[in-house]
């Protein structure tokens, strides 16, 4: 028989109280139960990067986790990045201005990744960033314009708002 329990998810700031199985993963229950639909599910077990989100700052992929580990932590999703009046992030921004996606799907995850990484490593250069997008797969555009944006989106990071 599957276990029920209830939780509290912290997500962007916000607590949810939320019933979930044992079994339930985290990414399914940020979608299924606090409604943060930007996570998408791709391969559904660790390899396409599409679900990641940040878990006390550090980008993990929210498929390979079952939500009652994630009770006490810091969960951020792209429903977070934006700003005062939904101000864009500079990562948001960024993808925006040099077109980094065509269907989209894996954007979240990409922006996750990029913003996750770059909060602790704000030096990063081209070539390290492109090192760490290529754990996160596009099936559209080629990465080009994803690393574009990444790198540019570096420089808005580090400067101050
Ligand atoms: Fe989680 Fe692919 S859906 S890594
Ligand atoms: Fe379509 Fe990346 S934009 S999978």
């Amino acid at each position: 028989m599957t276990q029920k329990r209830d939780i509290k998810l912290t997500a962007n700031g916000l607590s949810h109280a939320v019933e979930v199985s044992d079994r339930m993963t985290l990414a399914d229950a940020l979608r299924e139960r606090c409604g943060l639909t930007s996570i998408n599910l791709g391969c559904e077990h660790g390899v396409c990067g599409a679900c990641t989100i940040l878990l006390d700052g550090k980008p993990i992929r929210s498929c390979l986790m079952f939500a009652v580990q994630a009770e006490d932590k810091e969960i951020r999703t792209v429903e977070g990045l934006a700003g005062a009046a939904d101000a864009l992030h500079p990562m948001q921004a960024a993808f925006h201005e040099h077109h980094g996606l065509q269907c989209g799907y894996c954007t979240s995850g990409f922006l996750m990744l990029a913003v996750g990484y770059l909060e602790e490593n704000p030096d990063a250069g081209e070539a390290e960033l492109r090192e760490i997008l290529s754990s996160n797969l596009c099936r559209c555009t080629g990465y080009k314009n994803i690393v574009n944006a990444v790198v540019d989106a570096a420089g808005g990071m580090r400067t101050p708002c």
